[in-house]
């Protein structure tokens, strides 16, 4: 049984990695490997995959073909649809079935973070690009009462409240002291922080008593958003958890066994990633 992550460029996943813990914890025999595709090879890397010789059981897609995964299988979830993007796939009865497992990542993360997450009621979601779909996805499904996504580019934004519905509202960044007024749950979802990207001050005190803040990006593991909430006082979860478990539905479809995240793939992960 081989299983891979596809994507463009692709060395720097730690996919390999995880899957390759997994394999071994469990005795398999099977591969989890990395195949770079280009984006002009993708349809064709797809079409392989549904023939009947393919060499693959499924694997996992990342950037830039997640939108592309989507339609290009035979068939997605429900909230994958409501996403519009894919990074899971496998065969089922001569299908090519595709799903979005980065919404199970981010609550599985925060249920072993920060137990009881649910009952914050009010987010703040900062950026609404490709990676907060999953993240809204995930807090409406548990039960959230209000979103506030806010994005530099506003019309992003407005896309997702349409399309998400009454519970999400669009706001410009300047909003952000206003909306986090009394708010549960603050979500990083952009790429400020990386690659010495300035990030606002943000009052995090301003949030409800109980709040929690968290970034869905893992490197560094203190994002300067998590530090600035730190310092105020204010609880974190980090982001590596979501890149974690998001891998654990996939490696049940491939490999027939639930794996579990625990502490020593996380240290095997942070060790590989030179944060040890
Ligand atoms: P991803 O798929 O990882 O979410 P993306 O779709 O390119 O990546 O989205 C990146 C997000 O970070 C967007 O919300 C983007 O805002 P815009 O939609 O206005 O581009 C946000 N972002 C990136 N750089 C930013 C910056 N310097 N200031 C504010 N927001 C930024």
């Amino acid at each position: 049984m081989h299983a891979f992550v596809a994507g463009h460029p692709i060395n720097h996943s730690k996919s390999p990695l995880i899957h390759g813990t997994w394999l071994k914890r469990h005795g398999l025999e099977g591969t989890y490997r990395a195949v770079d595709v280009p984006p002009e090879n993708f349809e064709a890397f797809i079409a392989s995959l549904k023939g009947l010789t393919a060499d693959y059981v499924g694997g996992n897609v990342t950037i830039p073909h997640k939108e592309k995964a989507f339609a290009l299988a035979d068939e997605a979830d429900e909230t994958t649809d409501y996403i519009g993007a894919a990074n899971t796939l496998w065969r089922e009865d001569g299908r090519l079935k595709a799903t979005n497992t980065d919404t199970y990542g981010f609550a599985a993360n925060l249920d072993e973070k920060s137990p009881g997450w649910q009952s914050l009621e009010t987010a703040v979601v900062y950026g609404a690009g490709g990676a907060s779909r999953a993240v809204i996805v995930a807090l409406l499904e548990h039960g959230f009462r209000s979103v506030h996504v806010l994005n530099r580019t506003l019309e992003k934004a407005r896309v997702l409240a349409d399309r998400f519905g009454p519970r999400v509202e669009a706001h410009q960044l300047q909003a952000l002291p206003d909306v986090l007024h009394g708010a549960g749950l603050f979500v990083n979802t952009t790429s400020l922080g990386l690659e010495d990207k300035t990030v606002p001050q943000i009052d995090f005190t301003r949030m409800r008593p109980g709040a929690l803040v968290t970034d869905i990006v893992y490197v560094p593991l203190k994002t300067a958003f998590l530090q600035q909430a730190g310092v105020q006082g204010v609880a974190t979860a980090d982001g590596l958890g979501m890149l974690l478990h998001q891998a654990v539905p996939g490696f049940e479809k491939w490999f027939g066994v639930r794996p579990v995240v625990d502490l020593e793939l996380r240290q095997i992960v942070e060790t590989a990633m030179g944060m040890r």
